[in-house]
C-alpha cells in the first residue's frame, strides 16, 4: 500500500509541486495534504490544482502561543493520516515537543551543504564565505535546526559574480529533483543516499 505523504509549505510552492509531480502511479507514496501557515501561499492554489487536499493552519492569531499553533497544525495533519511528512519551504521553527511526535517520519529540504550554513540568507553566507560550490541538502528533522541525519545532497558551482539571487535561482532546479529521488527511496526504506552533480 502506497505511504501518505502530507507537505507543509509556506510560499510558492515549487518543491511541493516537483514532490506532488513526482508521485505517479509507480511511486511508493502519495500527497494526501498540502498545508500552509500562511492563507496567501501561492503553493495553495497550485496544489488544488493537482488534486490535493489542502489546509491551513494560521500561525498569526496563535502570537505567543507556539504550544496552540502546533497543537492545531498537529490535529490538521492527523485528519489525513499521513506516514511521512515532507516540509518544503515551510518557514515555522518547531519546537522539539511538535517533532518528536513525528520522530524518523518528517524530512526537510535546506538551501546549503549541510552541516554549512543551518538557519536563513544560506546563499548569501556561502558567498561570504568564499565557498567555490553550494547545494541543497534533504534531512531528517530532528530537534536540531537543521541538524538530522542528511539522506541526499546536490551541488551546483559558484561563479564569478554570483549573488544570493544567482545562487538561489540556479539552486532551485537542483532542489526539484534532488526532493524527489530522496523521498522515493524514503518512502521505499531503501537507506541509499542520494548525490546530485549539475
Ligand atoms: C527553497 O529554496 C527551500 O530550500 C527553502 O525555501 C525555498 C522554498 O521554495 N527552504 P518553494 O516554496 O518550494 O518554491
Amino acid at each position: 500500500m502506497k505511504k501518505r505523504v502530507a507537505i507543509l509549505i509556506s510560499g510558492g510552492g515549487s518543491n511541493m509541486v516537483a514532490l506532488a509531480r513526482d508521485m505517479d502511479a509507480s511511486h511508493p507514496a502519495k500527497a494526501v495534504l498540502v498545508l500552509s501557515n500562511n492563507p496567501n501561499a501561492g503553493g495553495l492554489a497550485k496544489a488544488t490544482n493537482m488534486g490535493i487536499a489542502t489546509a491551513m493552519v494560521d500561525h498569526r492569531p496563535y502570537k505567543g502561543d507556539r504550544a496552540g499553533f502546533e497543537s492545531d497544525l498537529h490535529a490538521a495533519l492527523l485528519k489525513a493520516n499521513p506516514d511521512i511528512i515532507c516540509l518544503a519551504g515551510f518557514m515555522r521553527i518547531l519546537t522539539p515537543n511538535f517533532i518528536e511526535k513525528w520522530r524518523g517520519r518528517m524530512l526537510n529540504i535546506h538551501p546549503s551543504i549541510l552541516p554549512l550554513f543551518t538557519g536563513l540568507h544560506t546563499h548569501q553566507r556561502a558567498l561570504d564565505a568564499g565557498m567555490v560550490i553550494h547545494g541543497c541538502s534533504v534531512h531528517q528533522v530532528t530537534a536540531e535546526l537543521d541538524g538530522g541525519p542528511i539522506l541526499g545532497q546536490a551541488v551546483i558551482p559558484v561563479l564569478a559574480g554570483d549573488t544570493a539571487d544567482d545562487l538561489a535561482k540556479r539552486l532551485l532546479p537542483m532542489e526539484h529533483r534532488l526532493y524527489p529521488a530522496v523521498l522515493r527511496k524514503f518512502a521505499d526504506n531503501d537507506d541509499m543516499k542520494v548525490s546530485l552533480f549539475s
